[in-house]
């Protein structure tokens, strides 16, 4: 069976505009990653984990505040926290910010989180995922969504009983990454469960896991039913294999393009983190997008070490001086201006 990537898909009242949804990935979703997969066809984007701890005490260590751009939409923010009430007013904010979605984090493994109650712990504790869910979406009129594992031990099958449940408390879609919380990122991803929870539930259902090509997009929606998948590593410095997903775009992108590109993503970032937090934030990404037999490895190796983003930009630009009227272009695509700052902070934590 073959399924059209580029057709649309709807979660209640909510259009989506292709069948490929870029995942949230803490330390990597920022702003320029979402704005950036819009336009490489995701037909939706998904912000950090932002806390709704945030709400009581703003003690902890934090990214920096979610801002919401015009070009971001269909976007789901994405929140944790192991209290109904606090998640409630979390998602009251986050929907007063723009959200078109709100998702709530079930899948994060990290003991960070985990120890306080929230992430993939709760579905252990499925009274109190289906409190959280029922609170949310009695507070809010958007759709809402969660995003869990299949459970937290290895050979879990707890989503197939909690996912049921959490769509009678009010999801109106729900995302499986079908590996254990104890897996983390080992291993693959056990498709066979999301086809599984696709025959369980009358939702639609979103399948993230290593959906890396638009071979294996096509294969996990025609064996599982699911009504979209979900991209993340695959994205990272990688917005082409977006493109070639949905659209079956073939060819890698010049030297040109990956630096055009990279050159938004830093000025971008800059703008939302600061100099400071953006400059080491954005060391990774040097390795996601030169890499791939782009540009010789010690290429990026000379970039890292650079205090400095200007200076960054410098040598991107030298090694590539017909990047600049594609980077041109580019800006002057992008809108400007019109952005809304949500006032919870984005967690360094993170996972799912
Ligand atoms: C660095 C990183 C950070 C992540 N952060 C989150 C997160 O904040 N919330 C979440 O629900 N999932 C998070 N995930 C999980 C991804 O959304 C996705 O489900 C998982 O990576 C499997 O998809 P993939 O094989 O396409 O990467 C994260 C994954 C990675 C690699």
């Amino acid at each position: 069976m073959f399924v059209d990537l580029r057709e649309s898909w709807w979660i209640r009242g909510v259009e989506i505009p292709t069948r490929v949804v870029l995942a949230p990935m803490a330390g990597v979703s920022v702003q320029a990653f979402r704005r950036q997969g819009r336009r490489f066809g995701a037909g939706l984007v998904c912000s950090e984990m932002v806390s709704c701890a945030g709400i009581e005490h703003r003690n902890e260590r934090t990214l920096g505040y979610l801002r919401v751009a015009a070009d971001e939409h269909p976007l789901a923010i994405q929140i944790f926290g192991s209290d109904p009430r606090a998640m409630a007013e979390a998602a009251r904010m986050v929907v007063a910010a723009g959200a078109d979605l709100v998702d709530i984090n079930f899948g994060c493994p990290v003991r960070k989180v985990t120890k306080t109650g929230a992430g993939a712990t709760l579905l252990d504790d499925p009274a109190r995922a289906g409190g959280i869910v029922e609170a949310v979406a009695t507070a809010v009129d958007v759709p809402v969504s969660v995003k869990m594992r299949r459970g937290l031990r290895d050979g879990s099958r707890t989503c197939l009983e909690v996912g049921p449940m959490l769509v009678e408390a009010g999801a109106a879609t729900l995302t499986l990454h079908p590996r254990s919380a104890q897996q983390m990122y080992t291993g693959t991803a056990d498709h066979a469960l999301t086809a599984e929870l696709v025959s369980l539930v009358d939702v639609p259902v979103i399948a993230s896991g290593d959906v890396t090509s638009r071979a294996k997009a096509q294969s996990v929606l025609a064996t599982t039913g699911a009504a979209a998948v979900m991209v993340g590593r695959g994205a990272q410095g990688n917005p082409w294999a977006i493109r070639q997903i949905v659209d079956g775009e073939t060819g890698e992108p010049t030297r040109e393009e990956v630096v055009a590109e990279l050159v938004l993503f830093i000025r971008e970032t800059v703008r939302e983190l600061g100099e400071r937090r953006a400059a080491s934030f954005l060391k990774k990404f040097y390795g996601w997008y030169l890499g791939r037999g782009r540009f010789p490895r010690q290429f990026k190796q000379e970039l890292v070490v650079l205090d400095s983003t200007e200076e960054v930009e410098r040598l991107l630009i030298a090694a590539a001086p017909g990047a600049l009227p594609l980077l041109e272009l580019l800006e002057d695509e992008v809108p400007s201006g019109d952005e809304v700052l949500l006032d919870l902070p984005i967690s360094i934590y993170g996972g799912g």
